[in-house]
């Protein structure tokens, strides 16, 4: 069986792109299933960095085809600077990537909404979007009458088709903005999407047959996760979430290839937790720690520059995520940035209203409610940047991995010290080496 996927299973911002760029070595394949231009996945190579949004962090190495499946809302004018950019940098795109035709796309009205709605509807506090349109475009791909796909583009009745939504997406934007809306031009709509459409040409295919023949030939495909297992619209931390199945759950459905395809699924977690945006973050710490991980990690937005807030390794949220994502092996990465912290917290169970459970909260007033749990460790003071194996991390360090690996009840495999591709220790089994999909799971917990 030919799929392993790498899913974040905190806020997003894992190091994903690190991880799948590594792991791209050992695939054919590499394809995003979901999320859109909201997703900012670094990789770091030779002393260069590379920020990729929509387009599979595999696409840095030959001989690799990239996907960008169905599931994906795609801004065509992002997308495209996205690929100029990486040509200007000497990455050969032409022959390696395909996009489906069914990716449904963000227009200027979606960015519109994005911004004039984050806020005004979840009682006041907003979500925190990344304001890239990713909310209002999957919300007219559930609706569907107002939904324009990549295919769309090349059928003879588009641009009466685009006319119709421009007229409705302008009342729709005077009426939520007043007398000072700035009404959309339909022309100059027009004349973009029908200049992004012959850039893009080249590029589109039915990606979902495409990979249905890939998964039937036995190729090597890895699934790229974007966002994290819990801003999942369905199983996340809603309504503080992104819209769409950014969990392991979202797969199957984003890219068209069925989960009886995928034989391993690797959780990537921080060492620590991160979140940008609104929404409860229970083990969230200020001064000293807080500020401590920021700015050691350099945690600030990848998209958006925002400051990420930063707290404690959150095992009760993890494990809900790992198990929620199906993951069989775990990945810690950035474990360099706790280098310096004598007292290492990880949170093992909520307390919520006087009761402990280890169970993660369903409903988003609980989890406002939880007090986190914690148990300390030791931590150290070496830095480890430079460690390539598991014998060269202080022995601190090695506890602290096996006791998220313990907590989370899975197998750590892979261990970061580091953003270079370098700078990575694989740990136990061999990264080439498929986990049985049928190992056994840790019971749930109460
Ligand atoms: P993604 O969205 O999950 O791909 O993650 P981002 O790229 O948004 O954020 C991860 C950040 O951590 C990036 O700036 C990476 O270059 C960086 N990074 C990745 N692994 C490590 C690591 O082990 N240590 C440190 N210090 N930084 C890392
Ligand atoms: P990667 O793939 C971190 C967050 C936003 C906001 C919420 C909804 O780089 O891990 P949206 O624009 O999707 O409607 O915003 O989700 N968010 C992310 N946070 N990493 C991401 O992607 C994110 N994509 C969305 O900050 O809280
Ligand atoms: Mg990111």
């Amino acid at each position: 069986m030919p799929g392993t996927c790498v899913i974040g299973l905190q806020w997003g911002d894992e190091a994903k792109g690190k991880l799948v760029d590594i792991l791209t070595e050992d695939h054919e394949i590499v394809v995003r299933y979901a999320g859109g231009a909201n997703a900012g996945h670094t990789v770091v190579s030779g002393g260069q960095t590379w920020k990729l949004s929509l387009i599979p962090s595999g696409i840095l190495r030959d001989g690799i085809t990239c996907v960008v499946a169905g599931g994906v809302v795609l801004d065509p004018a992002s997308f495209i600077r996205e690929i100029e950019g990486l040509e200007g940098r000497g990455v050969t795109v032409a022959g390696k990537l395909l996009l489906s035709d069914r990716a449904h796309l963000v227009f200027p009205w979606h960015l519109a909404e994005d911004r004039i709605l984050d806020g005004s509807l979840s009682g006041g506090e907003a979500i925190g979007t990344t304001g890239r349109g990713i909310g209002p475009c999957y919300r007219d791909k559930v609706g569907r009458s107002f939904a324009i796909r990549l295919g769309d583009l090349y059928r003879p009745g588009f641009a009466a088709k685009l006319a119709d939504v421009v007229a409705v997406k302008n009342r729709v934007l005077s009426a939520w903005q007043g007398d000072g809306a700035m009404p959309l031009d339909p022309q100059a709509i027009l004349a973009d999407s029908l200049r992004h459409a012959e850039r893009l040409r080249p590029f589109v295919a039915d990606t979902t047959a495409f990979l249905l023949d890939a998964v039937e030939d036995g190729r090597r495909l890895l699934f790229e996760g974007a966002q994290g297992s819990l801003l999942d619209v369905d199983h996340g931390t809603f309504p503080f979430v992104t819209s769409s199945n950014s969990s392991g759950l979202g797969v199957a459905s984003g890219s068209g290839v069925p989960g009886r395809w995928i034989e391993r699924v690797i959780g990537v977690v921080k060492a620590y937790t991160t979140r940008v945006g609104g929404g409860p973050l229970p083990t969230e710490q200020g001064e000293p720690v807080g500020v401590h991980l920021r700015e050691r990690g350099r945690e600030y937005g990848t998209v958006t520059m925002r400051p990420r807030r930063c707290g404690w390794f959150d095992a009760v949220a993890a494990r809900y995520a790992a198990r929620l994502s199906g993951v069989d092996e775990l990945a810690v990465m950035l474990l360099d940035v706790l280098s310096g912290l004598d007292e290492l917290r990880i949170c093992t169970a909520y307390e919520i209203d006087g009761a402990r459970t280890t169970r993660f909260p369903g409903q988003i007033d609980d989890l406002k409610r939880a007090i986190p749990v914690y148990e300390s460790l030791p931590g150290w003071h070496e830095d480890i940047s430079g460690a390539r194996t598991e014998a060269a991390l202080p022995a601190n360090a090695r506890r602290y991995v096996a006791r998220i690996g313990e907590l989370l009840g899975r197998p750590v495999t892979v261990a970061s010290v580091g953003p270079d591709r370098s700078q990575t220790i694989v740990l136990g089994r061999s990264r080439a080496a498929p986990v049985a999909s049928h190992a056994p799971r840790t019971p749930a917990p109460t």
